[in-house]
């Protein structure tokens, strides 16, 4: 913990016996608009282009931030028309002396947060964030192969500048996608690692060309682009389909180094063929519905007006975490069913087998 994040905890902890935390957000936001008990607010240091569709924004976080590791995410809270919204972002950067965090957001078609990140935050404003979360951990003293589609450069970017840092002779290839030239994100950052790291290797793949179809991650790719990938322990990051790729390919070859993903899109739903109804009952509401198996369980009870807690709302951040006292569950990241009581298992990529009851 940072010496500003103990002096603040001291200090509300001192506090506490007069005065609750909304009393002291309500006026210490007025003194300072970053003062508050236990939220994390930061300053918005600088936005800058980092593709023709992708916004880096740097922040300064008050003392409550409690610092953050190469390759986790954040949760980035914005209130837009009255109503409060929240996003998984990944940092971009690494810990730094200046205690700045780095995460960069594409603009979504339609999207309301990711617009109004690009279109109404600006440099000097306020935003507040929740702490660090996710585990991954890159084995750094091997070779790795890192595959990156689209926004799914943002964590590899961490893991890179940690690198970089750290481990300049670390023997990295990067195989990045993107749709075009002008969406391929971090390529000015990219040269800037590659000076630093005489072993690092950016191949980069642009996936769509008029009139053919748009070229995907298959073994055949893999043994022209990376020929050693056998011995490369490696992460890919990105959409579901370009994470799915990558593990079929990994273990069609029977490859025994170490294979993380993150998928940055909800994964797939069974196929229509094997869906069926099922009872949903959730203890503590008493709630009961007639649910499908083809549908996860965290929209199945915000359909019946349950508001279980989530975030990212494609297995990353944990947020939905919940009890399953009775039934059995498919897991849509791994394959894995769930069938044990009491497991905890993540409401958003979890479809329901059987009659399932959740501590909600
Ligand atoms: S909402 Fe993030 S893991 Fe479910």
């Amino acid at each position: 913990m940072s010496n500003t994040a103990s002096h603040t905890l001291s200090f509300t902890r001192w506090l506490s016996p007069l005065v609750d935390e909304a009393t002291f957000d309500f006026y210490a936001r007025r003194i300072n608009p970053t003062w508050r008990w236990s939220r994390v607010i930061c300053r918005v240091t600088k936005i800058e282009p980092v593709a023709a569709d992708m916004l880096a924004f740097t922040l300064k976080p008050n003392g409550n931030w409690r610092g953050f590791e190469a390759g986790q995410h954040l949760q980035v809270y914005a209130e837009i028309n009255g109503v409060r919204h929240s996003r998984s972002y990944s940092m971009t950067n690494t810990p730094n002396p200046a205690g700045e965090i780095q995460f960069a957001v594409k603009r979504v078609p339609g999207g309301l947060v990711s617009n109004w990140l690009h279109d109404k935050l600006k440099t000097g404003d306020h935003i507040e964030i929740g702490q660090a979360f996710g585990t991954q951990k890159l084995p750094c003293n091997q070779p790795l192969l890192l595959v990156a589609g689209g926004s799914g450069i943002t964590p590899v970017m961490s893991w890179l500048q940690h690198l970089a840092h750290r481990y300049q002779h670390a023997d990295v290839v990067l195989l990045q996608y993107a749709r075009d030239a002008a969406t391929l994100p971090f390529q000015q950052q990219l040269a800037q690692i590659a000076a630093k790291m005489p072993n690092f290797t950016l191949q980069t793949i642009l996936t769509d060309h008029p009139g053919q179809p748009p070229i995907v991650f298959d073994d055949q790719q893999l043994t022209q682009r990376v020929p050693d990938a056998q011995r490369r322990a490696a992460f890919a990051c990105g959409p579901s389909s370009l994470t799915s790729a990558v593990r079929q390919v990994w273990q069609a070859r029977g490859y025994t180094q170490p294979l993380l993903t993150e998928a940055f899109s909800p994964p797939a739903l069974p196929d229509n063929s094997s869906v069926h109804p099922v009872a949903l009952s959730y203890s503590r509401s008493g709630k009961q519905q007639q649910g499908s198996s083809g549908v996860n369980l965290l929209q199945q009870a915000e359909a019946h007006g349950l508001k279980p807690a989530n975030g990212c709302r494609m297995g990353i951040c944990f947020s939905c975490v919940c009890k399953k006292e009775s039934g059995t569950v498919t897991n849509l990241l791994t394959g894995e069913t769930s069938s044990e009581p009491g497991e905890m298992i993540r409401l958003c990529v979890s479809t329901p087998v059987s009659d399932v009851t959740l501590d909600l």
